[in-house]
């Protein structure tokens, strides 16, 4: 039995996440990212920071590795795998009231953990927030947020992020955990409504975002409705917390929270070079399907 990819999960100016067999049968994800212009202060200390995290809701770093192959360094993160994709794709076709309180109540609980241990997450949005085979929030992409500041090559990806952003964020000003708080509250105007509260736009060559809150639908109740109002606060100082969010949502929901059990997955021992190996034959082949297709595309050649 050897490493065996079963396909590419997401890719991006990083590089690609895999869904990895172990030899051992476990499925995880696999996370390759080229930190060859990451100072490697930044790159090892947030790995390190997410090995340390314990929460039901948080996704589990359970291999970390670093190598410098020529002039390229990467990092590799084999995580719990989220069998049902991102929270991008789970609100597509609409989402009930229960559910998205539900949802809403495991990423306060999330960030209440990361804020009590001092950690800001940085890029809370509907692609970093992944679900499991149980249908409960992962959250993810945590190690990477600033990585992602040194690879990101604007565009798409940069865009994506800014329409999360907190006012504090966009106007360069300092900010907190409380930044965390307001993408939370943009992704679950997004959650209720199926598109981001705020679009993003250039004006006069700068950066700019409308703030005004769209209404949501008012087929949810009044209750959800106005905390997450409550939530997109534009004043920091004003702005409820991720605890306090937590507590009004357990109230709103009208049942006792009971949180997950935190099961630690056992860290794994992975062989770095057959790793490679795998991962250079994945190469290999993606290398001749672009080929092929390429050849297909254009049957008179070239
Ligand atoms: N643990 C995981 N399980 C399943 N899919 C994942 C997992 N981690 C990432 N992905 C997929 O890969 C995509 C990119 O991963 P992410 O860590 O967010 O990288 P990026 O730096 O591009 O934002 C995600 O949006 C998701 O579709
Ligand atoms: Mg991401």
């Amino acid at each position: 039995m050897s490493y065996q990819i079963l396909s590419i999960l997401g890719q991006g100016s990083f590089g690609y996440v895999y869904h990895l067999k172990l030899p051992n049968s476990k499925e995880y994800a696999l996370k390759v990212t080229d930190i060859t212009h990451v100072p490697a202060i930044i790159a090892i200390t947030e790995p390190e920071t997410m090995l340390q995290l314990q929460h039901p809701h948080i996704i589990q770093l359970c291999y970390v590795n670093c190598d410098q192959i020529g002039q390229r360094r990467c990092l590799y993160m084999l995580m719990e795998y989220c069998e049902r994709g991102t929270l991008t794709k789970a609100i597509a076709n609409g989402v009930s009231e229960d559910q998205a309180i539900t949802w809403f109540i495991q990423m306060a609980d999330a960030l209440t953990y990361l804020h009590s241990k001092k950690v800001m997450h940085r890029d809370i949005k509907p692609d970093n927030i992944l679900l499991n085979s149980n249908n409960d929030i992962k959250v993810g992409d945590l190690g990477t947020a600033r990585i992602q500041e040194f690879t990101a090559q604007g565009g798409a990806t940069a865009v994506g992020t800014y329409c999360y952003m907190s006012p504090q964020i966009l106007q360069g000003q300092p900010y907190k955990d409380k930044t965390d708080v307001w993408s939370l509250g943009c992704v679950f105007h997004q959650v209720l409504s199926k598109n981001p509260p705020f679009k993003f736009f250039f004006w006069m060559g700068k950066q700019t975002v409308n703030f005004q809150i769209p209404p949501m639908p008012s087929s949810y109740s009044q209750g959800l409705r106005n905390l997450i109002l409550t939530v997109l606060d534009m004043e920091e100082s004003t702005r409820p917390s991720a605890e306090k969010i937590l507590g009004d949502l357990v109230r709103l929901q009208n049942r006792p929270y009971n949180r997950q059990q935190y099961v630690r997955l056992p860290m794994e021992v992975v062989d770095h070079e057959s790793l490679l190996n795998c991962l250079k034959n994945q190469i290999i082949l993606r290398s001749l399907i672009q080929i092929v297709s390429a050849l297909a595309a254009h049957p008179g050649g070239y």
